[in-house]
């Protein structure tokens, strides 16, 4: 029935005479190979445009705004629409920022007919006006929910409601879905992914799948064949240069900025455009670090071609918060077309070189002084794949200024908790 049906709109629509003809010249048994090389190859197409839709966003790591580092369960209306504005004055949207998403706690419950339901009373104009006022600043609106049958926070999760959620998401214009992994008991990763992204593009809309899952069954090997468009790769950043500290809860413990930064080496092939490792969202900004300290954590999640979603109150920013967010030689590197995932080049005690490899040939590098006295760190030309006879610029990313030319080697003494960023440009 299947072949009859193939043949028949090949000669309805396309082959008419060719069809015919066919018969005449071609055995019963070579005709049956072409229909069913013609029937793999349309439904080869059919794949491969679904690959696309997840594959076509995300080119570069998403950059933007969350409200869960900052502000948890206490979101609302306001509070968006605020921060959406505060991207625009405070020039983030210029500098690349585009998402504005709403973490957990949006929504309270689900109707009769299992539709979710926004917080009435923090949401009064509902999620539709809302993205709809995001939208109208230029900037991408997002969302959370969850694999399982509860949030993190205990609101209602996503399991068995997957294409009905994606319809009420497309419905209202939703850009970005972040989607966690809490109360998920026996389910399957994998395959939880598959199916909201799945759903996703059974709703029609281009929608990119932030996949929350934490690194516990290595999304870095499927994230992207499931359609995922990023993936965390450990548990929760907290506020800190580095761990282990205690939970907010007391329990044991978090890695802090640094002990996640040494959880990303070894994933870097994994990363590239439309595909990236995350790292979790920016603290920058939320009090618990040093300006050095937020600057060294900025520099490293651009080396690391990471998601840049800032996780602070854009509405108050410091001048000096303000700058390292806004800086756009270093949110370049993370952009950069290439979408290659920087790597760890070298390490001794305290001291580390991170370095990545961009669009036009040039190495963008990190030297990292994790100790608490200045340090002189020397960034070899053998370390980024550079004879050490070439001569290149070296341009410093935060001061914004040409060093010189180099060969061989370039070094600098580094603040503690410091980092200097540089181009190398043969
Ligand atoms: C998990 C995620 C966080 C945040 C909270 C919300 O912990 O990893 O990023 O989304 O849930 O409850």
């Amino acid at each position: 029935m299947c072949l009859a049906f193939v043949r028949g709109l090949c000669e309805s629509v396309f082959f008419v005479k060719p069809i015919a003809n066919l018969k005449r010249v071609i055995p019963m048994r070579q005709r049956i190979w072409i229909l069913a090389a013609l029937v793999t190859s349309l439904t080869g197409a059919m794949f491969a445009q679904k690959d696309s839709v997840s594959a076509s966003l995300a080119l570069t790591p998403p950059m933007g705004f969350n409200t869960w580092n900052k502000f948890g369960c206490d979101v609302s209306d306001e509070l968006v629409r605020t921060m959406a504005d505060a991207m625009v004055k405070s020039g983030m949207k210029d500098a690349g920022y585009q998402y504005i998403v709403i973490d957990d706690c949006w929504q309270v419950s689900r109707d009769t007919k299992g539709n979710i339901v926004a917080d009435s009373q923090r949401f009064p104009s509902g999620i539709k006006a809302l993205a709809d006022y995001v939208h109208s600043l230029g900037l991408k609106f997002g969302i959370y929910s969850d694999a399982g049958s509860k949030t993190c926070a205990g609101r209602p999760g996503g399991r068995g409601h997957e294409f009905q959620d994606a319809l009420q998401y497309a419905a209202w214009d939703v850009d970005y879905l972040k989607y966690d992994w809490c109360n998920t008991t026996t389910q399957d990763a994998q395959a939880s992914y598959a199916l909201i992204r799945e759903a996703l593009d059974a709703s029609g809309r281009p929608i990119v799948l932030s996949i929350c899952e934490w690194g516990k069954a290595k999304p870095w090997l499927w994230g992207k064949d499931v359609g995922g468009n990023l993936w965390r790769t450990t548990e929760d950043i907290t506020d800190n240069w580095e761990g282990p500290v205690k939970w907010s809860d007391g329990t044991c413990c978090a890695p802090g900025m640094l002990g996640i930064l040494d959880l990303q080496v070894g994933l870097e092939s994994y990363a590239g455009p439309g595909h990236w490792n995350d790292p979790d969202m920016l603290e920058v900004g939320n009090g618990g670090m040093t300006t050095a300290e937020y600057r060294s954590h900025f520099s490293l999640w651009a080396i690391l071609a990471a998601p840049l979603m800032a996780g602070n109150d854009l509405r108050s920013m410091t001048p000096e918060i303000h700058d390292i967010l806004t800086n756009k030689e270093v949110i370049a590197v993370d952009q950069d077309a290439l979408g290659r995932e920087g790597r760890r080049v070298w390490k001794d005690g305290d001291l580390e070189v991170w370095a990545k490899q961009q669009q036009d040939g040039s190495r963008a590098a990190v030297l990292l002084n994790r100790g608490k006295s200045e340090q002189k760190i020397s960034l070899k030309w053998e370390q980024i794949g550079y004879p050490g006879h070439l001569p290149a610029t070296v341009r410093d990313l935060w001061l914004h200024k040409e060093l010189g030319r180099f060969s061989g080697e370039f070094s600098a003494a580094v603040a503690p908790h410091g980092v200097v960023m540089v181009t190398v440009r043969p």
